[in-house]
């Protein structure tokens, strides 16, 4: 048997190079190995304010990035959280035993929320018992995340061992894992500061559907130093950076590429960066106009990921309301 494996990606923001070589290269790579479950946390985003209307095309331009990426339907689920009502409801129900206590010590909301803790809502608050059927709904293992979402999972972990001792067991006991810290890719604009979808300076962020010129333009305007030597050195963060992105891109080892930039200049390390981003990124591009040019076929892959996983949830559901007399 596999390991169920369960991930949560916001559709909102554009998904960058950074986010693409750190965590979905992974994803697509650990297909084979576990038994994987992407949603696309829709009903998280709109804890903060959202436009319908961009939040609803940005859902699905997140799922057509996602397959052109690699997450293959046959082998994996890919699915949008509002598609499954169960995830709601078993909210509610968490809801009911999760102790003020233990979500007032959530560190996120206290950082998103900051000043304005009386202006925001209660869902943004409420973020992590969301999070929790998420994750509860489909018996999972083990759920990928970055140190940031830690909390929440390890909440999810207690809320799970609670509700099992009071009612039996009912729910698998889940665990976070941190991927083995992969590319840290910095902004372009910055490279002392991590490369963010939030970030909306134009320089910052390599996004997976840049165009070519857009890329190059960039890349070309990447904050560097005013040193010669093309080296790998944390302590030149502009080039390290550069280099870095070249490395996963270009698959060399960093003496190969060391020894191929020896002599040259920033300029022409920046030009070959950019083809290697722009060739890199091509067939994802490509893949990512065929998907959006059949919405119904989009739509399909989604709806036929839904049917795979409706009935797990359901079954969960079904279990948790009996046990508390609901139903
Ligand atoms: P976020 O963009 O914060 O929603 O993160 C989504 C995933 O991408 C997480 O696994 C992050 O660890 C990863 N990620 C985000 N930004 C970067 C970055 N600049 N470099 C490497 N990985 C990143
Ligand atoms: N909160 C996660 C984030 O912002 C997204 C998320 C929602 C998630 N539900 C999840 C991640 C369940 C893992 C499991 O990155």
């Amino acid at each position: 048997m596999k390991k169920r494996v369960f991930s949560g990606i916001q559709p909102t923001g554009n998904i960058h190079i950074g986010n693409y070589l750190s965590a979905i290269k992974h994803w697509v790579a650990s297909q084979p190995e576990y038994d994987n479950i992407f949603c696309i946390v829709d009903l998280h985003a709109i804890t903060v304010p959202q436009d319908p209307k961009v939040l609803k095309a940005k859902s699905l331009e997140l799922a057509a990035l996602l397959f052109a990426a690699g997450i293959d339907p046959q082998q994996s689920v890919l699915f949008v959280q509002s598609h499954i009502s169960a995830h709601s409801e078993l909210a509610w129900i968490l809801n009911c035993f999760i102790p003020m206590g233990w979500m007032q010590r959530m560190t996120q909301f206290k950082e998103k929320a900051g000043t304005q803790r009386e202006q925001v809502s209660v869902g943004l608050f409420d973020y992590p018992a969301l999070m929790a059927a998420d994750i509860l709904l489909y018996n999972t293992d083990e759920v990928p995340v970055g140190e940031d979402q830690k909390q929440h999972v390890e909440l999810a972990r207690d809320v799970a061992q609670r509700f099992n001792s009071l009612y039996g067991e009912t729910f698998v006991v889940p665990r976070a894992v941190i991927p083995p810290s992969g590319a840290r890719i910095m902004g372009l604009d910055d490279p002392t500061s991590k490369m963010s979808k939030s970030e909306t300076n134009a320089g910052h962020a390599i996004n997976l559907l840049d165009s070519p010129d857009e890329i190059r333009s960039k890349v070309m305007r990447a904050t560097t130093d005013s040193l010669r030597e093309i080296r790998f050195d944390e302590n030149r963060p502009g080039v390290n950076n550069l280099l870095t992105i070249y490395e996963h891109f270009s698959g060399l080892s960093q003496s190969e590429i060391e020894a191929k930039f020896d002599g040259k200049g920033y300029a022409d390390l920046k030009r070959e960066l950019a083809e290697v981003i722009v060739e890199g990124l091509r067939p994802l591009q490509s893949r990512y106009r065929e998907l959006t040019a059949d919405p119904t076929h989009l739509n399909s892959l989604l709806s036929e990921g839904v049917s795979k996983i409706r009935p797990i949830a359901e079954k969960t559901l079904r279990l948790v309301q009996d046990r508390v007399g609901l139903g």
